[in-house]
């Protein structure tokens, strides 16, 4: 089972909660880096951080960004060679985006979703695996 790091900002600080005590109870390990309360604060300082950290094992580890609608967070992840980070907002895009994208860090919106909806999308994206064969070929295409 892959480690799994979370982060958010204040947009989607309840919805990483949530998470955080959803997936300790299927047992994943899950190190949250951020944010720690409501005040806000500024997404890509979280991406930022959660991308660091996922970089030091990137065969053993996923992400999960989590803001207002997503998408700043993954915007703010998508600047690394070794990052793909996909925004979902449906259990389809998350099974694709891990079979054909090898997407290691899942962008979510806690003003998008309902949690019951995150939480669907979010198993699919750690219980999918990449189906390699053609997909390597155009994921190597985009460096
Ligand atoms: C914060 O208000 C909001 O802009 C942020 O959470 C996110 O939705 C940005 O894309």
């Amino acid at each position: 089972m892959k480690k799994i790091l979370i982060a958010s900002d204040h947009g989607g600080f309840h919805l990483k909660q949530f998470l955080i005590t959803e997936l300790k109870k299927e047992n994943y390990t899950i190190e949250d880096l951020g944010t720690d309360n409501l005040d806000s604060c500024d997404y890509p300082d979280y991406a930022k951080k959660l991308v660091l950290e996922l970089k030091k094992d990137t065969q053993n580890t996923l992400g999960i960004l989590v803001c207002g609608t997503g998408i700043g967070m993954s915007m703010a992840a998508n600047r690394d060679a070794d990052i793909f980070a996909a925004i979902c907002t449906n259990e389809f895009m998350a099974s694709l985006t891990r079979k054909h994208n090898n997407a290691n860090i899942l962008c979510l919106g806690e003003r998008v979703l309902g949690t019951e909806l995150a939480l669907n999308i979010t198993k699919t994206f750690l219980n999918t695996e990449f189906e390699a064969g053609r997909h390597s070929k155009r994921l190597a295409l985009f460096s």
